[in-house]
């Protein structure tokens, strides 16, 4: 999308030490008194940020928070460089302005972008994604914190780099993906995590009046004075102020290997502890109710292997409207009728598709003759070609546009320690041979993905060696309406988080999983320590993240129904929906769970 936006090109007279007065031309708008024209028939998604004359309200790309509440702001500010984002964090600190960090458009589930009260300031990074420097001698690159995963794959790429490890779906940020320690998976290297490629990067953060109320911070890991700061900085929750610039350590460019094996799942505890070690880019599809698991069998390779592979995810492609509304018309059909059966069918024709046509891989880019799936890493590592949908009018779309009747799911998403992973594995077995049907519905959503963590120096990164695993499932657009088997699926995760001690993913999940997290972190305080000195007013931060990093109480909302959404665990039954059948129970393997269970009227 070009510049939706209605930037008031203004010229601001700023003054800094050191650079005497600069003029800079800056694009922003200010509660603007145009309103904005968005084109509804646009396809590609559509920016997160809208305003009107009466202020801006912004959500993320899937058009809803956990709490399901709207985030409202007082004006939007479009820097389109590091000398107008310090003029915008000057401007709003000098009056103690609010301010939230928000990309072109805002992945993260948790309301991460929200500021506080109804007057903040959303900063978008939506305009600063320059390239800033290629070093191929150093095998360094530096760009701007809006440049998105898939630019700088692109670029790097150009120059003979490749960022080994990264997220797969490529709409995220540079900065977004710091800011809530977004990873790839292995476990060869420095891991899987953007954020221990990093080599130095740039902060804008409040500063004093005599800095012209903004401070930009240079950091670098080869420097000692600044590499606890950058521990911090390096996953931050945007709590710390703008990063403007990040230089990453890449590496020549290579070929891999991949090839996907179908196996039953009866000693996936036992396999998946040690698979990551094995294979460089190792991961695991895992569809419990079908009692298999799909093994990514994926090395590096010699530059002259033969093969043009091309790995473009069919979930992440532009998705006829049409489709995605008859999809999701049968989904809540089978909720309504609760019909797990449905759901199984409809589970095994969603994986037996998947499979056949390698999940969207191709051996040249046009078709799949089968594996292994040879190809440059930057043309596999990572994709979403949704993004390029075209401006057809919502004829296609990313399937989760909001704009348009397709898919609405939880992401419940967190990484248990590998030590002790296959117990956590078994328990869950265990819970599916007592309910076979249970996770049906997570199939849908093509099973649960599990990826190699590993242990970062970054104050709020992983503790130690972990499997993330990514579980996305239903949700209803009713609030207060109960899913099939909605019990086993909070089981999973209350016993992963609390009898497994799982980290969860800062930028999903829902409410109770950050309830207590903070803990978790044996370096929580020194990053509470830098904190202080980058942002002692808290402008970047609000009531979210106070929760989230536990200085504040309140991030579970007990209210009725809460636990239907996750915003609370219950403990009464009116925590569940007791009208429609679901009472609060103890789990089945892990009995301290407290869940929403379905009782029949017969039975009970
Ligand atoms: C600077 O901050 C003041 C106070 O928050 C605000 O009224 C004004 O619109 C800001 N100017 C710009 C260009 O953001
Ligand atoms: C940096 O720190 C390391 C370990 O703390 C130390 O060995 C080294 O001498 C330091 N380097 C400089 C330049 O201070």
């Amino acid at each position: 999308m070009t510049r939706t936006s209605p930037c008031l090109s203004k010229v601001f007279r700023f003054g800094r030490p050191g650079s005497g007065t600069v003029w800079t031309s800056l694009h922003i708008i200010v509660m603007a008194a145009t309103a904005m024209l968005m084109s509804v028939s646009a396809s590609p998604p559509e920016d997160p940020i809208r305003c009107t004359s009466t202020g801006c309200t912004i959500t993320n790309s899937y058009g809803a928070f956990p709490d399901r509440s709207t985030c409202k702001a007082g004006a939007a500010a479009f820097p389109t460089s590091e000398e107008e984002l310090v003029w915008v964090v000057g401007n709003a600190t000098k009056s103690r302005r609010k301010m939230k960090v928000a990309t072109h458009s805002s992945h993260s589930i948790p309301k991460l972008v929200c500021p506080d009260g109804e007057d903040g300031l959303l900063v978008s990074t939506k305009y600063m994604k320059r390239i800033v420097r290629v070093d191929r001698q150093g095998m360094r690159m530096s760009v701007e914190g809006g440049v998105t995963l898939r630019q700088l794959i692109e670029e790097a790429a150009k120059a003979g780099m490749a960022l080994p490890y990264a997220p797969y779906w490529w709409g995220v940020t540079v900065g977004g993906m710091l800011g809530t320690g977004a990873h790839g998976s292995s476990l060869w290297g420095k891991g899987s995590a953007l954020h221990d490629y990093v080599e130095a990067m740039r902060i804008v953060s409040p500063g004093r009046p005599g800095d012209g109320y903004a401070k930009i911070r240079t950091l670098d890991v080869n420097r000692n004075s600044t590499r606890a700061e950058m521990d911090a900085v390096k996953v931050s929750l945007g709590v710390l102020g703008v990063i403007s610039q990040v230089t990453l350590k890449l590496q020549p460019l290579f070929k891999r290997s991949l090839t996907y094996s179908v196996k039953g799942d009866s000693s996936l505890g036992e396999q998946a502890t040690t698979f990551g070690n094995q294979h460089e880019f190792a991961d695991i599809m895992w569809y419990p109710s079908q009692r298999k698991a799909v093994y990514r069998i994926d090395d590096r390779v010699t530059l002259n292997a033969v093969g043009n592979g091309l790995y473009d995810f069919t979930p992440f492609r532009s998705t006829p409207s049409l489709t995605l509304a008859l999809v999701r018309s049968t989904e809540e059909l089978q909720e309504s009728l609760n019909d797990a059966d449905g759901k199984c069918n409809s589970a095994k024709l969603v994986s037996s598709s998947l499979e056949t046509i390698a999940y969207g891989l191709t051996n040249n880019g046009i078709i799949f003759t089968g594996y292994p799936v040879i190809g440059y890493h930057n043309k596999l590592q990572s994709s979403g070609t949704c993004l390029d949908s075209s401006r057809d009018g919502l004829i296609t779309a990313c399937p989760w546009d909001p704009r348009v009747k397709g898919e609405f799911f939880y992401q419940t998403t967190f990484s248990v320690g590998l030590s002790i992973v296959k117990n956590f594995i078994k328990d869950i077995q265990q819970l599916i041979a007592l309910k076979p049907k249970a996770l049906c519905g997570v199939e849908l959503y093509n099973g649960i993905l599990m990826r190699y963590v590993t242990a970062s120096s970054a104050y709020l990164g992983k503790e130690e060696d972990a499997i993330d695993f990514d579980i996305t499932y239903y949700k209803s657009k009713d609030p207060l309406s109960p899913r099939l088997y909605e019990d086993v699926l909070e089981e999973i995760e209350q016993m992963a988080l609390f009898k497994y001690n799982a980290l969860p993913h800062w930028g999903k999940n829902r409410n109770l999983a950050f309830d207590g997290a903070i803990k978790k972190y044996k370096k929580a305080q020194e990053f509470f320590k830098v904190k202080e000195v980058y942002d002692p007013l808290g402008l970047f931060s609000s009531e979210w993240t106070d929760q989230v990093l536990g200085l504040k109480e309140g991030v579970s909302i007990v209210r009725d129904g809460c636990a239907l959404e996750g915003l609370c665990i219950c403990s009464q039954d009116a925590h569940c929906a007791p009208k429609k059948g679901y009472y609060c129970r103890p789990g089945k393997v892990y009995k301290e769970a407290r869940v929403c269970t379905r009782i029949n009227s017969k039975t009970r």
